[in-house]
């Protein structure tokens, strides 16, 4: 299956295939020659044979470099590292970097594309389900600081996605389902169609059967792209995308990232939006009472952990990278397809996180 983003003459194709197709696929979009393939030490021990091998069938020239995995590991040092190896290969501005792996090593790969000789070309080939369905498309490429997440970096669209659906088959569970946070998001995002869709289609989603898997990462593909091509580089709508980040993130910096999973984080920050809508009376109570269906369904949590507290979870938000001049907008859901940006008051954040909490034990009298 083969979608694409519309951006004029930085248009690109997104691929849903497998592996093998690499060389072939890229050989459509760049005349065969010098290319680097860059992998995690994760991923390159299960993929790279494969990704090299297609490429040189179709006649590239490719060398493989590997950078170190996680999300920790998403630093200026390891873009610094990459950049360094790439100059010490002698890279030309006619070399293609290619990513193989997770949203991790798209976006530093993606950085180190857009900052290297000025600018090389670069292919996306995620490998979790999270980067199919989000972060390999758009452009948003860049690294964490110690100041925050992602605050270095550029808007840098690659020349092909190839989503390598048949690595999906290593990925753990846990991976697995984090991703499924993002497609919950892109089904609220899109409309009642895809909504229902995913509610008739969870156990299939989950249970990972191709043809339905592919439907819903194509779904997903074609609305971001739909998105990005109205709106590349975030000045409107595109902000839409982030729809449960707002609460989700919040979670995430409470808990200490990494204790949450973000595909998690999301779902459960999706739900306590959805409650700021109800409670200003433009969404009915059934549809928080849907969101949470669907999102048991996709294996995902519907609360947070019990011990995190309203006030702290509210607090944490006064620290979100898209609060400006003391408002702090979110994309809210009141409904499949009835996302909207609204400035959100700390009482309505209340009303979010707890919407999200277990109800109090009660004491004992
Ligand atoms: N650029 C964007 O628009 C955008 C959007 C959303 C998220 N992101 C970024 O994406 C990152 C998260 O991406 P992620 O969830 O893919 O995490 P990740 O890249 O860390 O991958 C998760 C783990 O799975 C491993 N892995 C990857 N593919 C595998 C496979 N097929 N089999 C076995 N193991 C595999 C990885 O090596 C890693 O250990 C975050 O840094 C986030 O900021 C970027
Ligand atoms: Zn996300």
């Amino acid at each position: 299956m083969e979608l694409s983003v519309n951006l004029g003459a930085r248009s690109y194709p997104i691929v849903l295939g497998r592996l093998g197709q690499l060389g072939v696929r890229l050989a459509r979009e760049r005349a065969p020659g010098r290319c680097v393939l860059v992998s995690n030490e994760v991923v390159a021990p299960l993929y790279a044979q494969t990704a090299l091998a297609s490429l040189e069938g179709a006649g590239f020239e490719p060398t493989l470099v590997q950078i170190p995995d996680g999300e920790a590991n998403k630093t200026l040092a390891t873009w610094q590292g990459l950049v360094a190896r790439l100059l010490e290969l002698g890279v030309d501005r006619q070399t293609t970097l290619v990513s193989l792996g997770g949203g991790v090593t798209g976006d530093i790969v993606g950085f180190a594309a857009s900052s290297t000789l000025r600018g090389l070309s670069f292919v996306q080939v995620p490998t979790t389900l999270l980067a199919m369905v989000d972060a390999s498309v758009g452009g948003k490429t860049g690294v964490n600081t110690p100041q925050g997440k992602n605050l270095v970096g550029a808007f840098y669209q690659p020349i092909l996605v190839l989503a390598a659906m048949d690595t999906l088959a290593t990925l753990s569970p846990e991976e697995f389902r984090c991703g499924l946070g993002e497609v919950l998001k892109h089904a609220v995002l899109e409309g009642p169609d895809f909504f229902e869709w995913l509610a008739c289609n969870a156990q299939a989603v989950l249970a990972q059967e191709p043809g339905v898997l592919e439907q819903a990462i194509a779904r997903c593909c074609a609305y971001k792209a739909e998105i990005v091509a109205q709106d590349e580089r975030e000045g409107g709508i595109r902000a839409l995308l982030n729809c449960g980040h707002t609460l989700g993130h919040a979670l995430e910096r409470e808990l200490g990232f990494g204790s949450l999973r973000h595909g998690e984080a999301v779902a459960i920050g999706i739900i306590g939006e959805a409650a700021i809508c109800v409670a200003r009376g433009h969404a009915p109570t059934a549809w928080l009472e849907a969101l949470r269906t669907l999102t048991m369904a996709l294996g995902l949590p519907i609360q947070a952990p019990g011990h995190l507290r309203v006030s702290a979870i509210v607090q944490s938000t006064r620290h979100d990278k898209k609060r400006a001049h003391g408002i702090l907008t979110a994309a809210l859901p009141a409904g499949p397809g009835r996302v909207t940006l609204s400035a959100v008051t700390p009482a309505e954040l209340s009303v979010a996180a707890q919407a999200i909490l277990p109800p109090e034990a009660e004491c004992p009298s």
